[in-house]
């Protein structure tokens, strides 16, 4: 027996931006109902990037005092670009007068699960989609946590469901349809009990390749270093992930203690050559993916979700389909800003596995320019702390 739920918007995908889309609608009074394959918990506890943007925390202010961005999380002001062992600090406040809040995807999920719970909200975790049927009424055919046929009925599907997207067959006729990109290096990162090696994030190009010292707490600190992408968890002990560390980041000693968690992130950039077709779209990873320099993944997804959340509250409560008929243009205008800016990032701080000397030279010039530029610095400063939404 097939059970069937019937509703405005089914959203396939419970993270960030699925579960603040259902937040929007809700403000609109617009009813939602979100699935999600994976358990609350592993939701809850999957280790991603920290940096929120400022319009990502004041989007999140919109669920009240649920979101913790701002009294657990830490508002930076700058960030540290190092090379030829010497840093210089990017002053976000000075340059463009925006900041960046450090607070962990994982602690905004819970913040925004916590928040839809209260708030009533449709929300089913262990419910696997399997596909979607696109028309007037679209509908999400799935399995619930039993293995048993669940189907979703709704007036507009919205996939948010990470970049191995199942809703992407139905908006782009592929899963894999798009603009993509591959790098020849990953990061390693790990997770530390120790207490900061330094205030700020510290992005540092070495001759042994990109290091990233960043933070969590007074007590854990979170860090990666350039690794081969088929690298495995288990390749270093905890004496030599210190060194892989501490040689890229020459002039600033580590502060060490017991690696708790280590992971490698694959790189890629990738955008889907459509991101809407009849009553279905896309939002964040299942629509576009970043390799990880400048932290733009949830922030984009975020970015996506504020313009969709309009043009769904125009279809659906005024029949008006024009802003829904711009949102590929629309969001694909900062998608392409960030695509550029975090190919940019990655290839000025990394050390290509090709590279000439010529190459390390010039890329050094790059850096330079920057850091000794006010428009260098402006630049990263603006992307980094998020160009204003567009709606
Ligand atoms: C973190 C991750 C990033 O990709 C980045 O650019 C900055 C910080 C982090 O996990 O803290």
């Amino acid at each position: 027996m097939t059970t069937t739920v019937r509703t405005r918007v089914a959203i396939v995908g419970a993270g960030p931006a699925g579960l603040l889309l259902s937040h929007l609608l809700e403000q609109a009074g617009i009813e939602s109902v979100v699935i999600d394959q994976r358990s609350r918990d592993e939701i809850e506890s999957t280790i991603r990037a920290g940096i929120l943007e400022q319009g990502t925390v004041e989007l999140l202010d919109t669920i009240g005092p649920a979101s913790r961005a701002r009294t657990v999380g830490h508002r930076h002001d700058g960030i540290e670009l190092r090379f030829e062992g010497e840093g210089h600090r990017i002053d976000f406040a000075a340059s463009v007068g925006r900041a960046v809040w450090l607070y962990p995807q994982h602690e905004v999920l819970k913040d925004l699960i916590a928040a839809r719970l209260a708030a009533g909200q449709d929300l089913r975790f262990g419910v696997t989609a399997e596909r979607i049927e696109n028309g007037d009424r679209p509908r999400v055919i799935a399995r619930d946590a039993d293995g048993a046929p669940f189907e979703i009925e709704a007036e507009f599907v919205v996939g948010s469901d990470g970049s191995r997207s199942v809703a992407r067959a139905a908006v782009t006729g592929s899963s894999t349809g798009g603009y993509f990109r591959e790098y020849p290096f990953a990061w390693f990162g790990v997770l530390c009990e120790a207490p900061p090696s330094s205030d700020e994030l510290i992005y540092s190009n070495s001759p042994d390749g990109f290091a990233l010292v960043s933070q969590r707490s007074a007590t854990v600190q979170r860090m990666y270093f350039q690794c081969a992408p088929d690298t495995d968890t288990a390749a270093y002990s905890e004496a030599q992930l210190w060194d892989e560390l501490q040689k890229r980041v020459p002039g600033t000693e580590l502060k060490q203690g017991p690696i708790f968690q280590r992971d490698v992130l694959r790189f890629r950039s990738f955008v889907a050559h459509e991101l809407r077709r009849g009553r279905v779209a896309l939002v964040g990873d299942a629509a576009h993916t970043v390799p990880p320099t400048g932290a733009k993944g949830m922030n984009l997804a975020i970015a996506d979700v504020r313009v969709l959340a309009k043009a769904l509250r125009a279809l659906l409560l005024d029949g008006e389909e024009r802003l829904l008929d711009a949102y590929p243009e629309t969001v694909s205008r900062r998608i392409w800003k960030a695509q550029h800016f975090s190919w940019w990032m990655t290839s000025m701080l990394h050390a290509a596995p090709d590279a000439t000397d010529f190459d390390r030279r010039r890329q050094l010039g790059e850096l330079r320019t920057v850091v000794e530029s006010e428009h260098g610095r402006a630049y990263l400063a603006e992307a980094y702390c998020g160009w204003p939404l567009d709606v």
